[in-house]
């Protein structure tokens, strides 16, 4: 199994990458395995636009590199901070960069974590499961986690509090189940069921 971390916040040094900073630690330590991380504040994606289409050279030398990468990735956590209620714009964004042809991400499962600086980071979630899979074919996972007070979270080794101390117990208990469903899902791509050519956009 290799794990993508995508770090929705297109802030620099975002709370969401401290989150995934922690995400990605945890996941070594439990599975020992390799990983890679797309910090959107310091990666940030040019907006999509249709000369993409055309193989635009200036696009490939971004997107290649990056595409690369989540090719080689067989399960993901998304990293999404509640931005008014919603999931930012660069989330957004890079699920287009993900769609049709591509198939970086398509039958592969996701484990979504909202952020939110205060009780919020639930309507990110609710929107991706709502909207991010159409094209892209990924698979979020029933499982999800939401990061609450995150400025008070994983400052230290140890949880500074029993909500803490709960948190980060999930935190494992959602990357074990990744890795079933990345191991189950691993089975549907070599099955020969898949037909992206003639269905290559979902309904
Ligand atoms: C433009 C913007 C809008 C935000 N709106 C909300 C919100 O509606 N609800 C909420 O709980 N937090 C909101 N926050 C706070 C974020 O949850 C907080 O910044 C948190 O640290 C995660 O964002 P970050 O990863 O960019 O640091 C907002 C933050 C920004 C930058």
């Amino acid at each position: 199994m290799k794990l993508g971390i995508i770090c929705g916040s297109h802030r620099k040094d975002s709370q969401s990458l401290k989150v995934a900073k922690y995400i990605e630690k945890s996941f070594k330590n439990l599975l020992n395995k390799p990983s890679y991380l797309l910090d959107l504040g310091e990666n940030p994606i040019p907006l999509w636009d249709e000369s993409i289409w055309q193989g635009n050279p200036d696009w490939k030398k971004i997107w290649d590199p990056i595409s690369a990468e989540l090719e080689g990735c067989n399960a993901f956590v998304f990293v999404v901070p509640d931005w008014s209620g919603m999931a930012p714009a660069g989330v957004k964004n890079f699920f287009l960069m993900c769609g049709g042809a591509s198939g970086v991400l398509a039958h592969k499962p996701s484990l979504l974590v909202g952020v939110s600086s205060s009780r919020g980071g639930s309507y990110p979630i609710a929107e991706l499961r709502m909207s991010s899979y159409k094209n892209t074919r990924v698979c979020h996972i029933p499982e999800h986690l939401i990061i609450r007070d995150v400025e008070q979270m994983f400052l230290d080794e140890v949880a500074s509090d029993e909500d803490e101390k709960y948190i980060r117990g999930r935190v494992d208990y959602s990357l074990k189940v990744l890795e079933k469903y990345a191991e189950g899902l691993d089975v549907v791509r070599n099955s020969g069921v898949l037909d992206a050519k003639n269905y290559p956009f979902g309904m």
